[in-house]
């Protein structure tokens, strides 16, 4: 549930503002977000576990405006981080840095350095080198590192292959049969601390079972551990469960965490991690544009909009399919259209093969584009990336400015004369 809806004057809103009313005061293509959606569905995952000790880190990846990433902070949200900028931001943002935590297979000793100089909760190790340079930095730094591994389940999430990354061909986490033998070296290096147990399989998933699955991998890990004596403190279960962008039905986060929880009934010190980025953010956020020009030719109709692949690359990189509705619907014949944006290449497209009565100048808004919209964007053909608002209530926010052209080329350099 969100709360972009059409009300009675025919418009659609995001909250208490129509939407048509942000695109003529800021321009289009633009982002609007919602903070009651964005609270609806961080509360969603925490009260789906109300009981048992957990933690909700919000996947900074899937929209790090430092707007999104307040709201979420000021709940007491955690955050997942996968680089050391994604960690300034959360600073920046007023997030705690004791509940961070830090996956990723490249981590710099420099952004480890960081991490462990703020106190972050727990690094999710990808690697065995990476164990290994994280003890040497956090020794010269006279400091413990707390770590889970990443273990890689070997499931498969039955979504998209490049957003799939719990299979043996992925480049993420420690094969499952290593594992021991990984947490038995972890066990051994000084300046290591091990706390818990990481995996995340994929993004975008609609089904419980191979979340189920890996859980079910995982805690055989743990008591296999135990019996060993080295004892994991938390259950980072990763991210991805997936949202409506169509006709999907993914479950609700109360099933997963149900489904979750009956597993855990013999876990009860077992502190449940959850990293949802897209769950949290995608249905959160549309991103309005408005129509340049439709062009009819012989064998297809094209609305020509202002927004393109720089603005919102999912439906490019992935194919994905992105609901297109007017702010205005308007009475009359519908066309199947292609939407296109300007940018010279064919595959820019924002949704094809859409029924609808347009006229040029039309205002449009781009469902579900919460989560892996603006943080995808590029400049790609020397364009400027779009401004985002945040709606609360009646309220408006702008939670970034709309980049002046100037800035683009603030750091290149002529050569000299
Ligand atoms: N944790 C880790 C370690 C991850 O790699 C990801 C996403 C998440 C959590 C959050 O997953 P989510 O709950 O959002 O599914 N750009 C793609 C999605 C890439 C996801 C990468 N990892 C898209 O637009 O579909």
């Amino acid at each position: 549930m969100d709360y972009f809806n059409y009300q009675q004057d025919g418009q659609l809103w995001a909250e208490d503002v129509a939407l048509a009313d942000l695109a003529e005061r800021f321009g289009t293509p633009l982002y609007v977000y919602s903070r009651a959606t964005l609270e609806r569905h961080w509360h969603a995952f925490d009260r789906a576990v109300d009981d048992h000790p957990h933690l909700i880190c919000y996947a900074v990846k899937a929209n790090s405006n430092l707007g999104v990433l307040n709201v979420l902070a000021r709940l007491g949200s955690g955050f997942d981080i996968v680089s050391g900028g994604e960690l300034e931001r959360v600073i920046a943002a007023g997030g705690d840095p004791a509940k961070v935590v830090f996956s990723g297979v490249g981590k710099t000793a420099a952004e480890m350095q960081r991490a462990l100089s703020l106190g972050i909760k727990c690094f999710n190790v990808e690697s065995e080198p990476e164990l290994e340079r994280l003890n040497q930095v956090a020794g010269e730094m006279g400091k413990v590192a707390p770590i889970s591994l990443r273990i890689n389940p070997d499931v498969d999430a039955k979504t998209h292959p490049y957003i799939s990354t719990g299979l043996r061909d992925n480049k993420f986490g420690i094969a499952f049969d290593r594992a021991p033998d990984v947490y038995r070296l972890a066990q051994q290096l000084p300046n290591i601390k091990v706390t818990g147990i990481d995996c995340h399989i994929g993004s975008q998933l609609t089904e419980l079972s191979p979340f189920i699955d890996a859980t079910d991998r995982l805690l055989a890990l743990i008591d296999l551990l135990k019996a060993e004596g080295i004892a994991i403190e938390h259950l980072d279960v990763g991210g991805g469960l997936g949202v409506t962008y169509s006709a999907e039905q993914p479950p609700a986060p109360s099933e997963y965490a149900e489904a979750l929880m009956a597993r855990l009934v013999d876990y009860p010190e077992l502190e449940l991690v959850f990293e949802p980025g897209r769950a949290i953010a995608a249905n959160a956020g549309v991103m309005l544009t408005r129509v340049e020009y439709l062009k009819h030719t012989d064998h297809k109709n094209f609305a020509i909009v202002d927004a393109a692949m720089n603005d919102l690359i999912r439906p490019t990189l992935y194919q994905a399919w992105q609901e297109i509705i007017p702010l205005r619907p308007r009475d009359g014949e519908a066309k199947t259209y292609d939407f296109v944006g300007p940018i010279c290449e064919t595959g820019d497209f924002i949704g094809k093969d859409r029924h609808l009565c347009l006229a040029a100048g039309d205002l449009l808004a781009v469902r579900s584009a919460g989560a892996y919209g603006f943080v995808m964007a590029s400049n790609y053909n020397t364009r400027v990336r779009a401004a985002e608002i945040m709606v609360d209530g009646q309220q408006i926010h702008v939670v970034r400015e709309r980049e002046e052209l100037a800035e683009l080329w603030r750091s290149e350099h002529l050569l000299p004369e």
